[in-house]
């Protein structure tokens, strides 16, 4: 899930008990066809996965999970707890040198998800004083994490490097401009250059959220600040995911040595919650070991993505241009997305639904994630289902 979401309504008046309130809003979601279900999936689904992040074919890839097996068997099934109280396994150390070597940053700490990844980041690296400046398409988690901050956050146009520039104009203090890489509802990719030139006029941090980008982007997959000759920069830092192209779970901060010794003494999300499990770290690490000698997953996923938009706009759909592998396609509203995605699940074909509140525009859109591992005729079933089953609004 992505972006901007709304807090819910406050409660009202209590009638029918605490959770009264609940079937109120449970309605009104429903009667905007907002309401959001679970859907099981079966180990072994026959449909054509375009919903999930699985850029490089390497969740389920032979390497990456018996490696993930292995170290299960070898540290147990999870980490006991904090890794400042049970200790620190040689094999987290060992992920952590070799993303590091990877992106080209000086130091790496690896987290439980790419979610307390960016709540650690933004937290521990701000307080108050700090003008923490935001683009108005970032992820939730970075969101989450200016709100947690005891920061000031000024949330700016996106994509503009000129907007953060004013908004830094202004302040005399410690900054922080926070950005995803590629923005995950739209798969366009931010303007990292002119956000770091921005920054450095004004003595500012740069923190990328390179969740899309790391194994996409860059030489061989190493991220998008290395693509932008960022990486390893003294100020700059990058997080990521372990569960979208390397197929694991799990997050990372990637950064100057001084930024990761703080965040090892300051940041909550690390202190406080139990180590990346074994598994995780060990699927993973075999997924950034399998890239570096099969660099050519990078660009055929980021090739199929440019495949899917060139099918999807020759057909008449409004589709987003990828930057990476993510392409949304407009839908007419949030009913007929979901239609939409009925369809094409009907087909033989998952894709993503993006509605309100997940979306800070509020237009509705199916989201396709490009794999490396699909085939031509895969590609062009998948277009054609997506073409085929569109409401005639969308066209
Ligand atoms: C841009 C972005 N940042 C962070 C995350 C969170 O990563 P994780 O799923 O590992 O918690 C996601 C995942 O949805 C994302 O799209």
């Amino acid at each position: 899930m992505t972006s901007a979401q709304q807090d819910p309504a406050p409660p009202p008046a209590a009638h029918g008990g605490p959770f009264g309130w609940l079937t109120e809003q449970d309605a009104v979601r429903r009667a905007a066809g907002l309401r959001r279900e679970l859907r099981p999936r079966a180990a072994d689904s026959p449909l054509v996965d375009l919903a999930g992040n699985d850029y490089l074919g390497l969740t389920r890839h032979p390497e990456v999970t018996r490696a993930g097996a292995d170290a299960c068997l070898r540290w147990g099934a999870g980490s006991t707890g904090s890794r400042l109280v049970t200790g620190s396994t040689a094999l987290h150390a060992e992920l952590e040198a070799e993303l590091a070597d990877f992106t080209g940053f000086e130091a790496a700490l690896v987290l439980a998800s790419g979610y307390a990844a960016n709540l650690a980041a933004v937290t521990a690296l701000t307080g108050p004083g700090t003008l923490l400046v935001s683009d108005a398409a970032n992820h939730a988690s970075l969101i989450d994490g200016c709100r947690l901050s005891r920061a000031t956050t000024e949330v700016v146009r996106h994509a503009d490097p000129e907007a953060v520039r004013k908004a830094l104009d202004g302040h005399d203090g410690p900054a922080v401009v926070v950005s995803d890489s590629v923005f995950s509802v739209d798969g366009d990719a931010a303007p990292l250059t002119g956000l770091a030139g921005a920054c450095r006029e004004h003595g500012a941090a740069l923190l990328v959220d390179d969740a899309h980008g790391l194994g996409v982007l860059g030489d061989g997959g190493r991220g998008a600040p290395q693509a932008a000759g960022l990486a390893g920069d003294p100020d700059v830092v990058c997080t990521a995911t372990l569960s979208k192209a390397l197929g694991a779970q799990g997050g990372v901060v990637l950064g100057p040595a001084a930024v990761i010794e703080h965040l090892v003494n300051a940041a909550r999300t690390f202190i406080f919650d139990t180590g990346l499990a074994p598994a995780a770290a060990g699927a993973a690490l075999a997924a950034l070991r399998l890239l570096r000698r099969e660099p050519e997953r990078a660009a055929r996923a980021r090739s199929v993505a440019q495949d899917f938009h060139r099918r999807l706009t020759q057909a008449g759909l409004d589709a987003t241009a990828p930057d990476a592998c993510v392409v949304s396609v407009r839908a007419p509203s949030p009913d007929a997305a979901v239609g939409w995605a009925a369809a094409c699940r009907d087909r033989g074909l998952v894709v993503g639904c993006f509605r309100p509140p997940s979306v800070p525009d509020g237009i509705s859109r199916l989201r396709l994630t490009a794999r490396c591992d699909l085939t031509d005729a895969q590609i062009a079933a998948a277009v054609g289902t997506v073409v085929e089953t569109a409401p005639t609004a969308a066209r």
